[in-house]
This record gives structure tokens, C-alpha cells and sequence, in this order.
């Protein structure tokens, strides 16, 4: 049986150079997937409202919809690290709300750690987390949450300026307790001094190469989203193809009479049809 990483196996690989592999899942049987896969972490990220519900965006996700994904993926992948993700205003208030949302996940879902997006901004509720026994993850970079602020879903860091923003967002994070932290569509130089500078794993999404390890979203490796393809996704199925492709061979067997088959039906136990068709004549 595979077994669970832990905060400390996942700090052993940044120090050792090991990549860390990670997948976000939304359901049972993408984590059963991904479980049996040996990913070595599992985000159950807000981008559910993209990839499961078709909102165009992250706000309108609830902490019930993340709760409940969260609860599938534990089910179908018990033995994977994985992680909450709050998502929009449910800690950005104030730290109580934070915690008690970030515990949430712990008690009904029961995660190995929650995520939340936003640099020295979130500080105190990063703080309020850990303090409160739970393992935080930060997210800097392109943020979804506040895609609006930055203009778009657009690459960040993309100027000194700006980078040196994200690194000051990264020491924050690391200050105030956080586990590991994630960086969202940045250049690899960017994220390279981040890994550098800071103890914790620094992970990678659309941050090139060098960072302690890599994230992809599960409905862009298999080719099931359609709305867009960000830069850093490399497909490896074409999923959306073969399902259009299974259901409308379907459709087609149903309408020119060719499924079900024989095969696909239960016979009646032996004896039974004539003892049926004589009730039938008793009736009339
Ligand atoms: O919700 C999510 O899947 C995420 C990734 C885009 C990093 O936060």
C-alpha cells in the first residue's frame, strides 16, 4: 500500500533535490486515478468552479462546494497528501473566519492542508492557521481570486518591479508559518530565486522547471476543458476527443436499433415466462 507523505517527507525532497508531483482532482475517480498514478500530493483547488460547475471564474465557489469535493477526493484517494483550497471570502475577512473555515477541511473533509492565495496581505490569517495546528500552503503569482485586480489571468512578475513584489510576498508567506508555497504563472528566473531564497518547497504552476516540484490541473492533462489553454499546459490525452467520440457512437447505436444486444439483458429464470404468460391469460 502506498504510503502518505508528510510535511516532513515533502521537506526532505526540496533539501534532497526530489521533485514533488501533483495533480489537483475534484471527484473519486480522478483521485482513485491519481492515487494509483503515485502522485505525492492532491490540490482539491477552486478551479472546480471552472473544470466541474462551468463558472467562468473562482468567486462564486462556496466552502460547502470545496467541502464536499474535498470529502469524494479523500474517499477515493486515502493514502495521497492532500489539500483544501479556501476558496474566495472565506478568509480574507478576518483570521476567525479563516481558521474556522481552514478547519472545515480538517473535520469533514479531512485534509492534509489547506491552500490559500495572496502574499504579505494574508499574513495574519496564514499565522492564525498554523498557530491553530494546521498546515498552510501560500499562492502568489497569478492569484484567480483576484484575477480582476491584475487585470486578466495574466503571467505576474514579469518586471523587476513587480517580481520583487513576489518575493517580498514569499518571504512574508514563509514567516508566517506556511508549510510550502505555490507559484502560479511567473518566469522561471523569478521562481528560481524564490526556491533559492526560502526553506520551504516552492512549487510550480506554469513557473518553469526549477521550481521543488510541479502542479497541473487534472481536466487539462486529460483534455477535458475546453474554455481556454493556459501557456503552461501540455495535454498528454485528448479525453474531451474520445468522450464526444464514445457518446455519440452510442447515440447512434441507440437510434438505429443496435444497442442493447442480447448480451447487455438478464434472462427470466427458467420455466418462469410460460408460468407468467399463463397468470397473464388467469387475468383476462
Ligand atoms: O484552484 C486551483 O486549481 C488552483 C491552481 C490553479 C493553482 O489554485
Amino acid at each position: 500500500m502506498k504510503k502518505k507523505l508528510t510535511r516532513i517527507d515533502l521537506q526532505k525532497m526540496k533539501d534532497t533535490g526530489e521533485k514533488v508531483v501533483w495533480v489537483t482532482s475534484y471527484d473519486y475517480w480522478t483521485a482513485q486515478f491519481a492515487e494509483q498514478a503515485g502522485m505525492d500530493m492532491i490540490l482539491v483547488g477552486d478551479s472546480l468552479g471552472m473544470c466541474i460547475y462551468g463558472y467562468e471564474g473562482t468567486i462564486p465557489v462556496t466552502m460547502d462546494q470545496c467541502v464536499w469535493h474535498s470529502e469524494a477526493v479523500r474517499r477515493g484517494a486515502p493514502n495521497t497528501f492532500v489539500i483544501g483550497d479556501m476558496p474566495f471570502l472565506s478568509y480574507q475577512v478576518n483570521c476567525d473566519e479563516a481558521v474556522r473555515n481552514a478547519g472545515r477541511f480538517y473535520k469533514e473533509a479531512r485534509v492534509d492542508a489547506i491552500k490559500l492565495e495572496g502574499g504579505r496581505r494574508v499574513y495574519p490569517q496564514i499565522k492564525a492557521i498554523a498557530e491553530a495546528g494546521m498546515l498552510v500552503m501560500g499562492h502568489i503569482g497569478l492569484t484567480p481570486q483576484s484575477s480582476g485586480q491584475l487585470g486578466g489571468f495574466k503571467a505576474q512578475g514579469r518586471t523587476a518591479e513587480t517580481a520583487l513584489e513576489l518575493i517580498e510576498d514569499a518571504r512574508a508567506i514563509q514567516q508566517a508559518g506556511a508549510f510550502s508555497l505555490l507559484i502560479e504563472a511567473v518566469p522561471p528566473e523569478v521562481c528560481r530565486i524564490i526556491r533559492d531564497e526560502l526553506t520551504i518547497p516552492v512549487y510550480s504552476i506554469g513557473a518553469g522547471i526549477e521550481a521543488d516540484g510541479q502542479l497541473m490541473i487534472v481536466s487539462d492533462i486529460l483534455g477535458i476543458f475546453q474554455a481556454f489553454t493556459a501557456k503552461f499546459v501540455k495535454k498528454y490525452a485528448n479525453l474531451g476527443e474520445e468522450t464526444l467520440k464514445a457518446l455519440k457512437l452510442y447515440a447512434e447505436d441507440v437510434r438505429m436499433k443496435r444497442f442493447p444486444e442480447p448480451q447487455h439483458t438478464y434472462n427470466m429464470i427458467e420455466g418462469e415466462l410460460p408460468k407468467l404468460l399463463t397468470l397473464l391469460k388467469r387475468e383476462k
